[in-house]
């Protein structure tokens, strides 16, 4: 299936339910379909490029005057496996949930801890998505996809995706370059589960004994009490990253305010929780017509129907600066501005 439009609403294709449009938008589900697509338009060849996944990681602050490359490849595939391991190939299209879902139910280790992560497939190694301990460049082996530039299909293989917090070379050397078809990962047959963030382990034995489904079962419940269902409240998670600073910094902080939340990152430097330091500024709960910060989750921005990208983005500076003002630290955006 190949899907052309211009000036195409995207409001349902980003989880901030921001209304904006595309001047054009190419959607595709079988990869050989774009090279076609792009040699079949020439015209389009110097348009602005933006690759869109599942949309929520992104906000935008105006209409988009280029064009949006979707790419929607369906299927889950294992390819293959040994004694302890599983291999899938699972196309960029795939609901990330719904995938760690399967997996939870064939009883595949790894990614349990990962449930309830809104987006697509494609969008996962983009983004390094981690929660509660546990981070998928640990699982993927191959990103799949096609070069915009040099026109070629690749298998771009773990070590060569410059993973890093929240961070891959598909933000950086390849960003609106490098359009993922499809993600392999190797999951174990037997568990290595890993409780040790937060709460997480007393969450899990409410639910019985410690197993796969109900590991699933407390990530689920942590997050629907913390986090907005974007389905109902446009967010895109977490909208800055959580700061990594020097350690100096972070004993400083740390005197001054005893309940700082640190944890270690290596190299004299200390990662701090961006949503406490936004919470001491009092944003918690703020409103401002449409715009606003999660009254359980000061990291989380939301859009309680029209809010504009462009008020998102300014309620943003705003906590910005007072973050910056009360402790020093700059926050970094973790969402993708367009
Ligand atoms: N906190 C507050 N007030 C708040 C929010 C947090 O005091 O309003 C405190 C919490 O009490 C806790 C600390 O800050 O002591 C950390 O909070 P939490 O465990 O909720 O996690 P986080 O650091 O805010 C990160 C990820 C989330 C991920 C969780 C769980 C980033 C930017 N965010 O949030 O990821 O689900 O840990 O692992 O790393 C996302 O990326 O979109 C996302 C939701």
């Amino acid at each position: 299936m190949i899907r052309f439009k211009e000036n195409y609403s995207l409001k349902k294709y980003n989880t901030f339910n921001i209304d904006v449009k595309a001047r054009y938008f190419f959607e595709f589900t079988e990869l050989e379909d774009l090279p076609f697509f792009l040699e079949s338009n020439k015209e389009l060849a110097g348009q602005k490029i933006l690759l869109l996944g599942g949309g929520s990681n992104l906000l935008f602050a105006n209409d988009f005057d280029g064009l949006i490359i979707h790419s929607n490849v369906p299927g889950v595939q294992l390819v293959n496996e040994d004694r302890e391991h599983v291999w899938l190939e699972v196309g960029a299209g795939e609901d990330w949930d719904r995938f760690v879902e399967y997996c939870v139910l064939n009883e595949y280790y790894g990614i349990e801890n990962l449930s309830l992560i809104p987006g697509n497939v494609g969008a996962v190694p983009v983004q390094n998505i981690g929660a509660y301990g546990v981070e998928i460049c640990d699982f993927v082996v191959t990103v799949k996809g096609f070069d915009l530039k040099t026109r070629e299909e690749y298998h771009i293989s773990a070590k060569d995706c410059g993973f890093a917090y929240r961070d891959s070379i598909f933000k950086h050397e390849l960003k609106n370059r490098f359009v993922v078809s499809s993600v392999v990962f190797r999951l174990n047959k037997f568990p290595n589960f890993k409780l040790d963030y937060g709460h997480l382990k007393a969450e899990v034995e409410k639910e019985g004994e410690i197993n796969i489904h109900n590991i699933r079962k407390a990530v689920v419940d942590i997050r629907e009490s913390k986090l907005p269902d974007p389905v109902l409240v446009g967010n895109a998670g977490s909208f800055f990253k959580n700061p990594v600073v020097k350690k100096e910094l972070a004993d400083k902080l740390q005197a001054e305010f005893k309940d700082i939340p640190t944890y270690a990152a290596g190299n004299g430097h200390v990662k701090l929780a961006a949503g406490w330091l936004i919470d001491q500024c009092g944003w918690k709960g703020y409103r401002e017509r449409d715009a606003g910060v999660h009254e359980k989750q000061a990291l989380v921005l939301v859009n309680y129907g029209d809010a504009t990208g462009e008020e998102i983005v300014q309620l943003s500076e705003e906590i910005r600066k007072s973050v910056a003002e009360k402790f020093n630290v700059e926050l970094e955006r973790e969402v993708n501005l367009i």
